[in-house]
């Protein structure tokens, strides 16, 4: 990958300082395991709103992955259909929402709410008439995090094609479209906004990028199917804390009236094993896809979801749990 590429990508906000945290959270954690269970047979799949996940690990949403290869988000959705998990798409794909549809993954939609509702509204109504089964509205980005790493990298996207708004971006030429995105961000979005979206459609709702308990109640008080626990990968808020970090109270605030998910860091079977024994009901992976795509695409996507469900299956095996139901709560220490 060019230098700026890679860090775009790998790179979070300011001192990333949350980035580095997301992985020394789950270092610092400790696995309990039990002996003696009979664990010949182990089964990683989960129920996550009313599908059946192969392995409690989802990909997150992603920016531009034709930065990565030519197949992006196409490939990875491929990859995802391939090992049975569902792949969130973000607003900001380099293939549009019709096009992955087809690569016939169970796809949810990641939502971008523009200062222009009708824009957000027009991309609700694409995603109902693609069969997407969950719409994820993030939260976590009312203006942009600190990314200076962009700067001084000198990180220029403009020439992509963000293939959801070829129509939006007829006259905005100027600048590109992160100009337009970075101008365009609607910092006003409340809890009411999420009342709105609930008028507009009948899809389920997981809110991405809450961290604080008494906003996962607030967010299942408005009725959303899911919240998913986030620091948008170290992205956004410098020095916010880890998703890890901040589950076991929101899962506990959340008491199962909403599936709760957790991303950022989850590396290793053992990061989704620690998540789930937490309170997630499955876990959202970033990076890994996207490094699996720039080495190999399609295959090379594929191959980084078979490790990881190859670590959990270990991982749950010698933990002594032979299915996600059976997860003690004590397994973390
Ligand atoms: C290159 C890149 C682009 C991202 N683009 C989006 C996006 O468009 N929408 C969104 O909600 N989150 C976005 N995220 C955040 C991810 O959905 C996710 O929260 C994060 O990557 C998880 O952390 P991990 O990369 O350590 O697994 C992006 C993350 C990265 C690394």
């Amino acid at each position: 990958m060019e230098p700026a590429l890679f860090e775009y990508y790998a790179g979070g906000s300011a001192d990333n300082l949350t980035l580095r945290d997301n992985r020394t959270a789950f270092e610092r954690l400790r696995l309990n395991p039990r002996v003696l269970v009979d664990v010949s047979a182990v089964d990683p799949s989960v129920e996550v709103l009313g599908h059946r996940e192969s392995m409690p690990v989802m990909v997150a949403p992603t920016a531009m992955a034709r930065l990565a290869h030519p197949d992006g988000e196409l490939a990875i959705a491929r990859a995802a259909a391939r090992a049975g998990v569902t792949q969130v798409l973000s607003s900001l794909s380099t293939y549009s929402i019709e096009e992955v549809a087809g690569a016939g993954a169970n796809t949810w939609f990641q939502l971008y709410v523009f200062k222009d509702r009708a824009i957000s509204e027009h991309l609700v109504r694409r995603v109902e008439a693609a069969g997407y089964r969950a719409l994820v509205l993030t939260v976590d980005l009312p203006v942009p995090g600190l990314r200076e790493n962009l700067t001084r990298s000198g990180f220029d996207p403009s020439d992509l094609t963000m293939s959801n708004f070829t129509e939006v971006m007829k006259g905005h030429q100027e600048g590109g479209f992160f100009t337009y995105i970075h101008d365009n961000f609607d910092g006003s979005l409340t809890w009411d906004d999420v009342e709105w979206l609930h008028s507009i459609t009948d899809l389920p709702m997981v809110v991405k990028g809450v961290l604080r308990a008494d906003d996962a109640v607030r967010a299942v008080e408005a009725g959303v199917a899911g919240v998913l626990v986030s620091n948008h990968g170290g992205r956004q808020l410098d020095t916010a804390i880890a998703g890890i970090d901040a589950l076991p109270a929101i899962a506990a605030a959340v008491d199962g009236r909403a599936a709760v998910f957790v991303d950022g860091g989850i590396r290793r079977g053992t990061d989704v094993v620690k998540a789930l024994a937490l309170g997630a009901r499955a876990v959202l992976v970033g990076r890994p896809l996207l490094w699996g795509l720039a080495v190999g695409g399609e295959s090379g996507a594929a191959d980084v979801l078979a490790m990881l469900r190859a670590e959990v299956e270990n991982a749950m095996a010698l933990c002594g749990v032979p299915s996600v139901t059976d997860l003690p709560p004590d397994l973390v220490t």
